[in-house]
């Protein structure tokens, strides 16, 4: 489990600045109940990953001997910062849509910064992040070789395609670091699997809690879209499935995925972009 050997990747602190309208439809995918929360579900949950990623590459810049990796963990840190800030403004008009969810934020925030995080130690939160950075840069590469987010609003639909193209421009940032500083396989498969509780299981919460809040978990069109986002129409778990287990190759490297002219065009189309590397 090494690092893989490459040139500095140009990893770009983008500031986008997407204006997003306060009187945006509720329900803002193509009218769908079910995925315009399961997408909303990402945005209340973002901001806390990201925190806890950047603290955990943070931790670990002193014992990073490899320049190149360095300066790509200092840009990685950067990005995670600037997603959290746009998802935390995406939120306030979400907010002022009447949903609920700042109470639940404030304990899973609790949760990971006072609990999880300490209790698991150094190693297995940088195994963690760098498993929830497969899973991002997972959902980057379907969402965005799907389209998932074609009926949306363009500037809903810049937002989340901007951070997909980031999540696969940094995605081999955290799993090099976890392969320089801590190269054991077990704990590496350990960190996907727990990340993989960690992701799945708050996106079904707060999913769900938007949905009960609505009224409308008995809904039958619901429970349609559900299966048709997962199983039948475009089927997301066994393309994510199938992403997914790749991790678990001890040959694995984020980079052997040949996913990086998603991202690149993407960046394309949103060159408007103020940089500052
Ligand atoms: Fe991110
Ligand atoms: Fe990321």
């Amino acid at each position: 489990m090494k690092p893989k050997q490459r040139n500095a990747k140009k990893i770009i602190h983008r500031k986008p600045n997407f204006q997003i309208p306060q009187d945006i439809e509720k329900y803002w995918l193509g009218g769908s109940v079910f995925k315009t929360h399961f997408l909303n579900s990402f945005t209340l949950i973002f901001p806390i990953g990201e925190r806890y990623f950047i603290r955990s590459i943070n931790c670990m810049l002193k014992k990073i001997n490899d320049p190149i990796l360095l300066t790509e963990a200092q840009s990685f840190i950067k990005q995670e910062a600037q997603h959290a800030i746009e998802h935390g403004r995406f939120m306030n008009i979400l907010k002022n849509q009447g949903l609920e969810f700042e109470g639940s934020l404030k304990y899973v925030e609790f949760l990971i910064e006072k609990i999880l995080a300490p209790m698991n130690g150094e190693a297995l939160n940088l195994a963690v992040t760098s498993g929830l950075e497969h899973m991002t840069a997972l959902l980057a590469e379907i969402s965005l070789s799907e389209n998932f987010l074609k009926e949306a609003p363009s500037s809903i639909r810049d937002l989340y395609n901007w951070h997909a193209a980031e999540e696969i421009e940094h995605r081999a940032v955290a799993f090099d670091i976890l392969s320089e500083c801590h190269p054991h396989f077990a704990l590496r498969v350990a960190g996907l699997f727990y990340a993989y509780v960690l992701l799945s299981g708050l996106t079904a919460f707060f999913t769900a809690k938007l949905i009960v809040e609505d009224g409308k978990i008995f809904d039958k069109v619901i429970w349609t879209d559900f299966f048709d986002t997962f199983i039948f129409k475009e089927k997301l778990l066994f393309k994510a499935a199938g992403i997914f287990v790749n991790y678990l190759s001890p040959d694995f490297h984020p980079l052997n995925e040949k996913i990086d002219h998603l991202g690149k065009s993407i960046f394309k189309q949103q060159n408007n972009f103020a940089s500052s590397l």
